[in-house]
């Protein structure tokens, strides 16, 4: 810790002298378990923070400019105002979140920050909502904003929103902002009311399969798949007014074809009202300590996602088909899909026979390496030391 410190220290000093206390901000990329693509509808979700993280060292600098530099890329910008968007994507998840805070009164001086991290980047393990949590935070330290945990969150998910552009829900930006360490969370994403729960399982574990199929979120489909689930949701409302969002829709007796539906829109329905179910499916099998039922709603989750939601693509759906040969307990693609990664569960002892078997398989077929790893869940986002040497 002391040595990474100092080398964060070195670096700053290195770019833009000395100056004010660095502070080094950690935070955490996700899972979600459950409930995918229902958090801008109303829906339960059960994401995890886990240990791949963003790095960030920040401090207030009196020269009111904002400079950023980011390790990864390689790359330094220096700005007066956030304004618009800059040809570098990283920093546009920066700007949007200074540009936030701005709008919503706060006062923002000039800082220098520096970014590194270890998220696997367009893996659907939200490297954006991490980096945005993290600015907010390291933002919140230096100029005293004492922004709690949930503004962080909507802070962020703003950000995203109205700066970047992607119509994200507030799933990735919360768990980043309040996880715990083993702990996943129950959010409820029309009220924010959350609480944490044990995700153990006696004799299974979760894994993680990066396809290294790159999605990215603002260009895709994701927006569309917004825009059709909310139409939808209109011609629900018409013929049931008072139903406060989609997810909120009865099931019971729920005839989709009372409703005028296009096609696209019905599948839309039908996978959000199946992702509910699914939900309290997995809920009762963590309750109950049943690995088999946990595993099949899984499995049941991501053909929903691929076949009425259509955010999958043949890599992952190959990939969860080749686990279930395997016979895993289930998977699914997590996060926004067109790519990224498997959610694994499977019975503890079977990783590495499944790991060669899959990894031949998806090598032979798309010429691609995909990759397997293990995941520790973490805390939410933190200040890890403060580095004034
Ligand atoms: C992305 C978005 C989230 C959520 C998921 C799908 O990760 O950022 O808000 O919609 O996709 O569940």
């Amino acid at each position: 810790m002391k040595e990474k410190s100092l080398d964060w220290t070195q670096k700053m000093e290195s770019i833009w002298g000395k100056g004010n206390p660095i502070h080094i901000i950690e935070s955490p990329a996700r899972i979600n378990i459950i409930g995918e693509h229902v958090d801008y509808l109303g829906g339960l979700v059960l994401p995890a923070a886990i240990h791949f993280s963003t790095f960030l060292a920040i401090r207030a600098n009196s020269e009111g400019k904002i400079r950023l530099h980011s390790i990864h890329f390689n790359e330094s910008l220096e700005l007066s105002s956030p304004e618009v968007q800059t040809e570098k994507k990283w920093a546009n998840y920066i700007l949007g979140v200074v540009e936030e805070l701005k709008k919503s009164g706060q006062k923002i001086d000039g800082f220098d920050l520096i970014v590194d991290g270890n998220i696997p980047q367009g893996a659907g393990l939200s490297s954006s909502a991490s980096l945005e949590v993290g600015v907010g935070y390291g933002l919140s330290r230096i100029f005293n904003l004492s922004l709690s945990r949930p503004e962080l969150a909507i802070l962020g998910q703003k950000a995203e929103n109205n700066f970047v552009g992607t119509q994200c829900g507030i799933m990735d930006q919360f768990i980043i902002a309040v996880g715990q360490k083993d702990k996943a969370i129950l959010l409820n994403t029309e009220t924010l009311e959350f609480n944490y729960h044990s995700i153990h399982l006696e004799n299974a574990e979760f894994y993680l399969i990066n396809s290294h199929v790159k999605h990215s979120l603002e260009t895709s489909s994701y927006n569309d798949r917004r825009k059709e689930a909310e139409s939808a949701f209109q011609k629900i409302l018409k013929l049931q007014p008072g139903i406060k969002n989609l997810y909120s829709t009865p099931e019971d007796g729920f005839d989709p074809d009372l409703y005028s539906f296009t096609e696209n829109e019905k599948k839309r329905v039908m996978h959000v009202l199946g992702e509910k179910e699914r939900t309290q499916k997995i809920l009762k099998a963590f309750r109950e300590g049943d690995e088999i039922a946990a595993g099949k709603a899984l499995g049941e989750s991501h053909v929903s996602l691929s076949e009425l939601y259509e955010v999958s693509c043949p890599e992952t759906d190959f990939l969860v088909k080749e686990l279930s040969s395997e016979g895993v307990l289930g998977a699914r693609m997590i996060g926004g899909g067109f790519g990224g990664c498997i959610l694994v569960l499977d019975k503890i002892g079977n990783y590495e026979k499944v790991k060669s078997n899959v990894l031949e398989k998806y090598f032979q077929k798309f010429s691609i390496r995909a990759e397997f790893f293990p995941f520790q869940i973490s805390d939410g986002v933190r200040e890890i030391v403060n580095s004034e040497v």
